[in-house]
């Protein structure tokens, strides 16, 4: 099975793509039946941010955070979308022909900044027809992805059957979501959805001191320390019931109820299970870091692989297009 799934480098990588995407990717590609393509969006990252120099250090920030989490990049493949640009924007460009306006127009990721439409690129709007893109080029079956992406999953099956319907039903490979139920959306500090644009992220590579700070930050009511607490209704406890053993959630969760036990203690346990349980990846991905160059050999010998899989789709879609 073909297993596709892609990041944009519009920040550095967070807590809430590593549970999302990331590691539900990899534990999929650690399948010795499955074909893993994990790549970095680096296109639909423009549509936000345009500033070349900020833009590639994400990209690296997102290669090493795949490859710290344990991504066999050498078995698999791992691509810079842009790098693929000609394959990747040429099949949009026929899929944008097939796209009826109100489908982009109800898209979540256009509505969401719609209020003020001189700020909406183009880009924006067609956002969901480059993904569709991104993952038919592949014949990927199984997209991994957070709750956010059902969505977009759901056009790319659209786009691919009005495609199929004209050029033949077997020209393009309608994928399938999944997303994870126990991860479906990480809550960010303040307890929304975790996100680069909200700024509300936990950046789980940060040196100890940092992440202790960010993780400080997590913001809970003012029940005072010796008052029991709802373990249901936090954001500490939440986060902490994603990362810590099972055990160590229920001890957590009797303390919050027999109360005199603060806050302050509860964000301490959480940053000691991120530090301990990303232990592994924390320690790579600065390795990865500070070797760009190892980062770009594995990069490039992805990218030539990924491209004789695209070329050879875009072959066939040309060939049943007429073109
Ligand atoms: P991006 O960079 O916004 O998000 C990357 C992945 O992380 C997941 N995610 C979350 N999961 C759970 N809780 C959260 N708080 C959270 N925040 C982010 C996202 O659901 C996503 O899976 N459009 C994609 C990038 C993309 C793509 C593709 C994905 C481009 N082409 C093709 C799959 C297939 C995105 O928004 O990435």
């Amino acid at each position: 099975m073909r297993i596709l799934t892609g990041i944009q480098a519009s920040g550095r990588p967070h807590l809430g793509n590593i549970l999302g995407a990331i590691k539900p990717a990899i534990q999929l590609s650690k399948n010795p039946n499955n074909e893993s393509f994990l790549f970095i969006a680096d296109l639909h990252t423009l549509t936000s941010l345009k500033d070349g120099k900020q833009l590639r250090e994400n990209t690296y920030a997102i290669a090493a955070a795949w490859l710290a989490c344990g991504f066999d990049a050498d078995k698999n493949f791992f691509y810079r979308q842009s790098k693929l640009a000609g394959y990747h924007t040429e099949l949009m460009w026929y899929l944008n022909c097939f796209t009826p306006f109100p489908m982009l127009a109800n898209a979540h990721s256009f509505k969401d900044k719609s209020e003020k439409l001189a700020d909406v690129n183009a880009g924006l709007f067609t956002y969901p027809v480059l993904q569709a893109a991104d993952i038919m080029l592949y014949d990927a079956h199984l997209v991994p992805v957070g709750k956010d992406q059902r969505q977009h999953l759901e056009m790319t099956r659209d786009l691919g059957g009005a495609f199929n319907r004209q050029y033949g039903e077997d020209t393009l490979i309608l994928p399938e979501a999944k997303i994870d139920e126990s991860v479906m959306t990480i809550p960010g500090i303040d307890g929304q959805k975790m996100s680069k644009s909200l700024n509300n992220y936990i950046d789980i590579f940060l040196n100890e001191k940092d992440l202790l700070k960010v993780v400080k930050k997590v913001v809970t009511d003012a029940t005072p320390l010796e008052d029991p607490k709802n373990p249901d209704t936090d954001n500490v406890f939440k986060l902490y019931s994603l990362v810590a053993n099972p055990d160590e959630i229920a001890e957590m969760r009797q303390n919050y109820l027999a109360g005199g036990y603060g806050y302050g203690h509860a964000k301490n346990a959480l940053h000691t299970v991120l530090v301990r349980e990303f232990a592994e990846e924390r320690e790579k991905f600065d390795y990865y870091m500070n070797h760009i160059e190892e980062l770009e050999e594995k990069l490039q010998a992805g990218e030539a692989k990924a491209e004789v899989i695209a070329k050879a789709t875009m072959e066939r879609v040309r060939n049943r297009m007429n073109l």
